[in-house]
């Protein structure tokens, strides 16, 4: 089918929503608005094939953790956001990638290999001056995981468009 789920996953505030905003409607939210839930559709050529995107942003924000694995099992495709500001946010991205891989490992015929189609993405990368997480460890764990890896940044739209672009080709892949 041509039809893509991309699940956005991260942290409280490392930008989720700003970057699913960016690549939608092309502005930059400045206001901080935790998210619960939002579901946005996009169509787009990628590769010359129209492609129905439907890009699920979810809350980076502890009381909701409940709802991630679901999200986990529906998802096909995933954009796993930190901040390069937060030393924190990026220490998080582990465990959610073991949580992703726990549950598609448990989803899948056991005969077959697990692929997880994800894009590593350290956003908030026009605010160099604060950075607290280099590029190099963002691309080592991005390795150590198998999946591409970009800075980006929603004020800039810098790679916005890419890492999205990037996720539907992996998932192609599969
Ligand atoms: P939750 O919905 O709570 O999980 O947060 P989130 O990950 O969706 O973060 P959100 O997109 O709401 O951004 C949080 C704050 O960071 C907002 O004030 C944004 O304007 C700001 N922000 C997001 N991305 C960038 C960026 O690339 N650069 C800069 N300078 N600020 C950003
Ligand atoms: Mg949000």
């Amino acid at each position: 089918s041509n039809q893509y789920r991309i699940i956005v996953l991260g942290e409280g505030g490392v930008g989720k929503s700003a970057v699913t905003i960016q690549f939608l409607q092309n502005h930059f939210i400045t206001k901080y608005e935790p998210t619960l839930e939002e579901t946005f559709r996009k169509q787009m050529e990628i590769d010359s094939e129209q492609c129905i995107l439907e890009i699920i942003d979810t809350a980076g924000q502890e009381d909701y953790y409940s709802m991630r694995e679901r999200y986990i099992k529906t998802g096909e495709g995933f954009l796993l956001v930190y901040s390069i500001i937060s030393k924190t946010t990026f220490d998080k991205v582990n465990p959610l990638f073991e949580s992703i891989q726990r549950v598609k490992e448990s989803d899948k015929p056991s005969d077959t290999e697990l692929v997880i189609p994800a894009v590593l993405i350290g956003n908030k990368s026009d605010l160099s001056d604060q950075r607290a997480v280099t590029k190099s460890e963002g691309e080592e764990l991005a390795k150590s995981f198998g999946i591409p890896f970009f800075e980006t940044s929603a004020k800039t739209s810098t790679n916005i468009k890419e890492c999205f672009t990037t996720v539907v080709r992996e998932m192609k892949k599969i």
